[in-house]
């Protein structure tokens, strides 16, 4: 039998010691390693273990009792429900989005909707002044609100004063201007972020405090520095959304305790941001007649359908030869290239001759496969210069033989149409489990000639 060994385990993080010393090398925490003495290992544990031995850990079924987390609402219907119900108490949560889209107008506004049910809250901001905070917040009609609001960049410094504080949720604004003394570097840098995020993270899981961080995001999207605290928060949320128009998009792209495919629509206005229940009304033109180079689609967004208008414009040219000019606006250049050729190719639509400038409205980024045969039909009515019949949607995909394949959510994508209104839909086949709203009458498109003939004449629309 193996002799028993003695090992010093840290009450704080697990870690474990052979030797007791005054600080754990794991968490850093001081007198927190207590003695565990450790016996009748097997023989096979001892030869693998030779350090330290180890601990049985509980093993339970997948039946067994499920605690459901405790959860605070925020007031804020778009919020709650992309974080899956509301913030869940002591879970790590990272807000990221480019400098400006409003992150800390969200935030602001969450965090006084809860301190006013009577939570502690507290709001460091390490980016703009307490004052600069206090006085949004007094423009938004904020300043009843209870929000324990601080200026400060040092982890150490904040967690000592939120150990006092105790707050339900804690705001840290932004990971990117946060300081550790745990390791070296600028504010910013990979190693300041992972040291001070883990700091945060930790001190979450350890008090029960939720805490929030804002990570910027550089023009690309990319997360950056803030991409290694991913793995280690508990939710990551992106705000989305074009800075010089109003509509903004919080979405789950990972979520431990809620679902990834709910998104919240706001809109930034003069008193901050408002939640949006019809995001369709966003994005659609409102207009008496209909245009020539304009088509409606409905796209899908986290599950929940909203009806977005392409605009399209082609100027033929006169020459011959040189490059034509496509430039496309919240939406990919090369499947619009591709589109093209295809009406080129198999229709015989001269764009080769045309510069064509396309534009989703409103400043909606569609990535959508769904949105090809909009796409390409508003191409064909701003060549022809011929309006798409009234009342009309559009989706599907096209492959390159010009057959219209169908895409996800199509019954959502035609009970929305219907709801906003429009009586008509071009559409991939649908099977039978598929619904048509009975305001709304869906044709089914096999290949797009069945299009190019209803536009050119030869067929009925
Ligand atoms: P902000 O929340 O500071 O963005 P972030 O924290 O993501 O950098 O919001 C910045 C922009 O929002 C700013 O350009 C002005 C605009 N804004 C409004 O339009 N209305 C408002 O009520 C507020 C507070 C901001
Ligand atoms: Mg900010």
């Amino acid at each position: 039998m193996a002799k028993a060994s003695k090992r010093f385990v840290c009450t704080g993080c697990g870690h474990v010691e052979s030797k007791w010393q005054g600080q754990c090398t794991g968490c850093g925490d001081w007198n927190t390693l207590e003695e565990d003495t450790v016996g009748n290992l097997s023989a096979i544990a001892d030869k693998r273990n030779q350090q330290a031995g180890g601990r049985m850990i509980p093993m339970n079924g997948l039946d067994a009792q499920v605690e459901l987390p405790g959860r605070l609402r925020t007031g804020m219907n778009e919020l709650d429900s992309v974080l899956g119900g509301g913030i869940v108490k002591g879970s790590a949560i990272l807000i990221s989005g480019p400098p400006g889209i409003g992150k800390s107008t969200l935030l602001i506004q969450a965090t006084a909707s809860i301190a006013r049910q009577g939570h502690v809250t507290a709001y460091v901001s390490g980016e703009e002044a307490a004052d600069q905070v206090r006085l949004r917040a007094q423009r938004l009609g904020l300043s009843d609100a209870p929000v324990q609001l601080g200026h400060e960049t040092l982890v150490r410094d904040i967690l000592t004063t939120m150990g006092e504080m105790r707050p339900k949720v804690l705001i840290i604004d932004s990971i990117q201007t946060m300081m550790s003394d745990a390791a070296d570097g600028n504010a910013g840098g990979v190693g300041q972020i992972k040291a001070s995020g883990s700091a945060l993270i930790q001190y979450a899981k350890s008090s029960g405090c939720a805490v929030i961080i804002v990570g910027h995001v550089n023009k690309d999207n990319e997360l950056a520095g803030p991409k290694h605290l991913e793995h280690m928060v508990d939710a990551v949320l992106s705000f989305e959304g074009d800075r010089s128009h109003q509509f903004r998009m919080l979405r789950a792209v990972k979520n431990r305790f809620g679902a990834t495919d709910e998104v919240g629509v706001f809109e930034m206005g003069e008193l901050g941001l408002k939640e949006v229940q019809n995001p369709s009304s966003l994005f659609l033109v409102d207009r008496d007649e209909q245009t020539s180079g304009t088509c409606v689609m409905p796209t899908v967004e986290g599950g929940r359908a909203l009806l977005v208008e392409i605009q399209a414009l082609v100027v033929k040219r006169n020459t011959e030869g040189g490059n034509p000019r496509r430039a496309c606006v919240g939406w990919d250049k090369t499947r619009l290239d591709m589109i093209l050729a295809l009406l080129e190719a198999r229709y015989g639509m001269p764009f080769s001759t045309a510069d064509v400038y396309l534009n989703v409205a409103g400043g909606y980024r569609l990535d959508d496969p769904g949105a090809d045969l909009a796409i390409a039909s508003a191409c064909m009515s701003a060549f022809m210069d011929k309006p798409l019949p009234r009342g009309l949607v559009a989706f599907g995909e096209l492959a390159l033989s010009g057959d219209v394949r169908p895409v996800p959510y199509m019954g959502l994508r035609l009970r929305e149409a219907g709801r906003q209104g429009f009586e008509r839909a071009w559409t991939p086949r649908l099977p039978s489990d598929v619904t048509t709203p009975a305001s709304l009458e869906a044709k089914p498109i096999r290949a797009y000639h069945e299009i190019v003939n209803r536009m050119t004449g030869s067929a009925p629309n």
